[in-house]
This record gives structure tokens, C-alpha cells and sequence, in this order.
């Protein structure tokens, strides 16, 4: 079958190959597997808890209605907790909507969301209803969503793709095209342009990157051949992030302590100013994961 669907997980697997296929937790919608041809693509931390009491660390965690943490006290998502509530709360499989390729629905509105996280975001005044659309390709996975403000008041919300990538090894990869964008580098709060011709990874980082045209793709690339591809649609902003030695030792849910040299979050977004949504409006984002790729070498 190729959507089978358990209490707690989705599961799509490819009608033509078997071998290909992709796992969806209901809780945060989370795309914890996405297996091309038997390789897993994806990172998931071991220590990840997959019962529902805190996101997932790994795979593909939704943020939203915050990126981050609002450090403006005035802000009506000032209260709410990093990342937001959608990749802790538990959507709903909503259907199939192509059978090829292959894909899904999931949803998410406040009733889902828990009633105290909820209440921190504009004291609950938000009616929102998000639908996440997750296709299973030959050779990609696309998740895209759709954001509607069904409510009778405006608001506004980051969204963000915080996808793990799984590599054989973060110190012989590099990550093309970010060349000349424009950077904020959280871990010494300076804003800057990129100026490496490609990104490499020997030390703790997390950088922000902003504004960058949609037909700008990004490549993980190890020893000329590139590993992953990943495209982007109405996502202006991209984080970067690998959380090396220090900070993998602090976090409970990380394991094993070493698997920060594994992966390799590439989280397309749009994080950098918040999407404005007027009552009755929609919004859409996608990313595109594709193995593998010709290398492009393109401008900012
Ligand atoms: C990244 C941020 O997107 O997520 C990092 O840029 C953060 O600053 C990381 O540490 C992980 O966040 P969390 O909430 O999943 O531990």
C-alpha cells in the first residue's frame, strides 16, 4: 500500500520502488525518514522523543508561528516558546491528494494546538488553519504549506522548513550559492555578506541567511559530487546550522554526541521579517529536497 497510516505515524511509499519511501510523524507533522533507494536522507537523533512530549529533534520540524525567540517584549508571539507550537502539536492526516507522485495532507488548526501554548500567541486571538502537503518523489521529497488566516483579525507569522540533512561527514562537505548574501551570524550577533565562494564546517554554526531569489538553489557537496539539492519557493531565508561539540553535549535529546559530524540543517524559511496575512488570506512555501545534482554555481 503505498499510504499506510498508524496511530502515530504516516508512512508513503513509493508505488514503482520500494526502497524509496518516507515516514511522517503526526506529532509536528514531522517528516522523521525519507529513504531514496535505501539511503536514509535524513538526520534523526537517537535520543529523539517520538511520544509526543517535546519536537522532534531530527528530521524535519515545522516552525511556526515564531522563528526563534521574539526578543521584542511588545510582539504578540513575545511569549511563545522557540520555534513556535506547530512542531508540538499533533495534525491530522487530512488524505491522499495525487497518487503520482505521490502525496499527502496533513492540517493543523488552534484546536489542535495545546490550549496554554495557544493562549501565548495574541492571547489566542489567531484562527489559522495550517495545511502541510508532503510528496514523495522519484528522486525528491517536497514538503509545502499553506498557511490561511480564517480568522476576522490580521496576523502575522515566520515560517521555517528546520530540515536535518544526514551526511556522511559535516567536515568534507561545502554548501554552494551563498555567496555575496546578505548573512546575520547569531552566534556573534554581527550582520555581514557571505563572502566564502562555498560554506564549510569546522566549528559551532548559525547563520541566518537573507533575501536570497527563489532560483537560487543550495548544494551539499562532498568531494565534487553533490549529495542533496534543495529548492525553494516563496522562502526568502535560509538558516544554516550545526550545533558541533558544545552545544550537541547540551542538548538531552542529541545522540549520539558525536552526530553533529552526521548532519547538516539547511532550513529554508522566511524568518528574516514575518509574513503579513490579512483575514481571509492564504500564503504558500515549499522546499524541495532532491538527491543528488548536477552542480550549479549561481550569483547572489
Ligand atoms: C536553529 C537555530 O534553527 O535551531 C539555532 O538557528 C537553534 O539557534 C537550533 O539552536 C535548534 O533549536 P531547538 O529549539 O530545536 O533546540
Amino acid at each position: 500500500m503505498p499510504v499506510e497510516e498508524t496511530e502515530t505515524k504516516v508512512i508513503l511509499t513509493h508505488p514503482a520502488d520500494e526502497s524509496t519511501s518516507l515516514t511522517i510523524l503526526k506529532h509536528g507533522a514531522t517528516v522523521i525518514s525519507w529513504k531514496y533507494k535505501g539511503q536514509e536522507k535524513l538526520w534523526l537523533s537517537d535520543a529523539a522523543k517520538l511520544d509526543g512530549s517535546k519536537p522532534v529533534r531530527g528530521g524535519i520540524p515545522l516552525v511556526f508561528p515564531i522563528f526563534g525567540k521574539s526578543k521584542d517584549e511588545k510582539h504578540p508571539a513575545f511569549k511563545l516558546p522557540q520555534h513556535g507550537f506547530a512542531r508540538n502539536s499533533p495534525w491530522e492526516l487530512l488524505g491522499q491528494t495525487t497518487e503520482n507522485p505521490l502525496t499527502v495532507q496533513l492540517g493543523l488548526g488552534p484546536e489542535q494546538v495545546d490550549p496554554e501554548l495557544y493562549k501565548l500567541w495574541d492571547d489566542g486571538k489567531n484562527d489559522f488553519t495550517l495545511i502541510l502537503s508532503v510528496t514523495l518523489g522519484d528522486d525528491y521529497l517536497t514538503t509545502g504549506i499553506e498557511v490561511e488566516n480564517t480568522g476576522s483579525n490580521d496576523f502575522e507569522f515566520n515560517w521555517l522548513f528546520h530540515t536535518y540533512l544526514r551526511i556522511p561527514d559535516v567536515t568534507d562537505v561545502v554548501v554552494n550559492n551563498f555567496t555575496d548574501a546578505k548573512c546575520y551570524d547569531q552566534l556573534i550577533g554581527e550582520n555581514y555578506f557571505e563572502k566564502s565562494p562555498m560554506i564549510s564546517f569546522t566549528e559551532e554554526f548559525d547563520r541566518i541567511y537573507k533575501e536570497i531569489d527563489s532560483k537560487v538553489i543550495f548544494q551539499v557537496v562532498e568531494f565534487g559530487k553533490v549529495l542533496t539539492t534543495v529548492e525553494r519557493d516563496n522562502l526568502p531565508d535560509a538558516v544554516v546550522w550545526n550545533p558541533w561539540i558544545k552545544k550537541s553535549e547540551g542538548m538531552a535529546d542529541f545522540e549520539p554526541k558525536d552526530g553533529y559530524l552526521k548532519m547538516l540543517c539547511i532550513e529554508p524559511g522566511h524568518v528574516n521579517s514575518f509574513v503579513h496575512l490579512k483575514a481571509g488570506e492564504k500564503w504558500n512555501g515549499k522546499q524541495t529536497l532532491r538527491n543528488g545534482g548536477e552542480i550549479k554555481v549561481q550569483t547572489n
